[in-house]
């Protein structure tokens, strides 16, 4: 890793300590990831799906991308930042992907960017970083590249695509990625590409041996509804207690029982007659 920022994730890579990296799309959500002693931030262009409500990651804009990893970074001064390049955002040339990549830097104070895919991604990758901007590759399940939800299954299950994610891994590694996400992969695979590659190994549902881990912030919490990925492990029901909390206002609402007298603002006896006074004359 090049940025002094990521220089303490390099020390945890080196230790043989995992990296903690969770995502977040604003100030509060940022605020927490921190308070709960994670070591990067990723503003995941998987917010078009949780905060968002679009149904795929391809559906986000690099603005509204922006947008969200501004308000994180707002919130959070102690950790890096992780940008998410968005589908559409650094595909079709190097100069297209080294605009998108300065704008997460400059505009949003970005500490790395993150783009999906090996091959015809490495270039990228590797203009990026001649840029002078780290990049995190990703490889396995390609969320940008999924359009049914069917696509959301494992890769690298057969020996073709294990051995092209391996492949890809190399490179993205060999062009000068500060680390490396591999998502919904088999583990034995995963071992693999941490033999082989001397950056850090990020898994999402690719087993443990790797050099940390990554979970989307809505999953953890629990405030994903439905059918999760088998690699999650909920940490909290926040969406049901949340729920339950605005339940329950509603209910002291129609009720009368909110707001209480604490609830509101007093005004002096003397006040309140003149008041009164003033609008009877
Ligand atoms: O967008 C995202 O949240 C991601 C993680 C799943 C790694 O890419």
């Amino acid at each position: 890793m090049s940025s002094q920022a990521l220089d303490r994730l390099t020390d945890l890579y080196a230790r043989g300590e995992p990296i903690v990296m969770l995502t977040a799309y604003d100030t509060p959500s940022a605020r927490i990831v921190v308070a709960g002693g994670v070591d990067v931030i990723l503003v995941g262009d998987s917010a078009a799906m949780t905060v968002l409500g679009y149904s795929s990651t391809r559906e986000i804009s690099i603005d509204e991308l922006i947008m969200l990893t501004k308000a994180v970074r707002r919130g959070v001064t102690e950790i890096p930042v992780i940008g998410d390049l968005p589908f559409g955002s650094y595909e079709d040339s190097d100069e297209q992907a080294v605009r998108s990549a300065r704008r997460f830097v400059d505009e949003a104070g970005c500490d790395a960017v993150k783009l999906e895919g090996g091959g015809v991604m490495v270039p990228r990758a590797r203009a990026i970083i001649a840029a002078g901007i780290p990049v995190f590759g990703h490889v396995g399940l390609l969320p940008q590249s999924v359009r049914t939800r069917e696509g959301y299954r494992a890769r690298g299950r057969d020996p073709e695509q294990a051995f092209g994610i391996i492949a890809d891994s190399d490179d993205l590694a060999a062009a000068g990625c500060s680390a490396l996400i591999v998502e919904a992969v088999p583990a034995a695979v995963t071992e693999i590409i941490t033999q082989r590659v001397k950056i850090p190994v990020i898994g999402i549902g690719a087993g443990a041996d790797t050099g940390g881990q990554v979970l989307v912030y809505h999953d953890l919490l629990g405030f994903t509804q439905g059918r999760l990925a088998r690699f999650v492990k909920q940490y909290s029901t926040a969406h049901e207690s949340l729920a339950e909390a605005v339940r329950e206002w509603s209910a002291d609402v129609r009720a009368k029982r909110y707001p209480a007298v604490e609830h509101t603002y007093p005004i002096t006896p003397e006040a309140l007659a003149e008041v009164r006074q003033r609008l009877e004359n």
